[in-house]
């Protein structure tokens, strides 16, 4: 079996697993960047199971036809049930996801949320997807990374680990970054500018030169505000009082 449960000796880290047919896929571009930094730090664990290693018979197979007909396959309740068992008994760490368009959508509050918590197991998914009674009998959270279909939960996984790892503390440098950027007020972030001063014909903001910090922070809230109205309506209910829509943000 090749999982790296026994080897890891290090100090507590923030500890991510998955469950997949595509071990290989794991860290893949999580080594890069911020979060392979944090990786190669020990900021936080990577550890990928191939769900194959749990497969019984001489056939090794994981999916089976589905009942009631239909195109596909559909993954063996029995084998990721087996899976996950091991893996959790093996130091695996909750909340248990399951990675598909049927999930929740992700939000950052969510992301906070496991970001926050000791680690993460996550489930990814090939085929038409999983018997649903291993979902139940498991209960299992589902999570969807937006409304597309991805060709398997790898992917989605991979963007929610690259969105909770930049939380933890030390990844990103200053903690001012984190604070400023989308999401965190219910606003997407107001825009940005750098050298040089003048690009095409266009001319930074004015009020970005003056130095007065007070009347650039109220600037910028005001692009946020505006920024979100235009284009995330659904974002802005209580945050702005002149938002067009009012429902509860999520
Ligand atoms: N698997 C396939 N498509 C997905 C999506 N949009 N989100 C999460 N997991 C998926």
């Amino acid at each position: 079996m090749n999982d790296n449960f026994t080897q890891n000796t290090t100090p507590p880290s923030w500890r991510a697993t998955v469950l997949t047919l595509y071990p290989d896929m794991f860290p893949g571009p999580l080594n890069e960047a911020l979060a392979g930094r944090a990786l190669a730090e020990q900021i936080w664990s990577l550890n990928s199971v191939n769900i194959r290693d749990y497969a019984h018979g001489k056939h090794g197979s994981v999916d089976d036809q589905p009942f009631g007909g239909g195109p596909g396959m559909v993954m063996r309740p029995d084998v990721l049930a087996e899976a996950i068992d091991a893996t959790l008994a093996k130091g695996a760490i909750g909340p248990v996801i399951y990675l598909t368009p049927r999930g929740a959508p992700l939000k950052q509050a969510r992301v906070r949320e496991i970001s926050a918590g000791a680690g993460v197991t996550l489930i990814c998914g090939r085929f038409e997807g999983v018997d649903e009674r291993v979902l139940e009998s498991r209960n299992i959270e589902e999570i969807s990374i937006g409304d597309y279909v991805l060709s398997g939960g790898e992917i989605a996984a991979l963007a929610l680990l690259d969105a909770a790892v930049r939380l933890l503390p030390g990844v990103v440098g200053a903690a001012e970054s984190l604070r400023e950027e989308s999401f965190e007020h219910g606003l997407l972030e107001y825009p940005h500018y750098t050298r040089p001063r003048q690009f095409e014909g266009k001319d930074v903001p004015e009020i970005l030169l003056s130095g007065d910090h007070e009347r650039i922070r109220s600037w910028r809230r005001a692009e946020a505000e505006k920024t979100t109205r235009n284009r995330r309506a659904d974002l802005c209910a209580g945050t702005m009082s002149d938002c067009v829509n009012t429902r509860a943000r999520p």
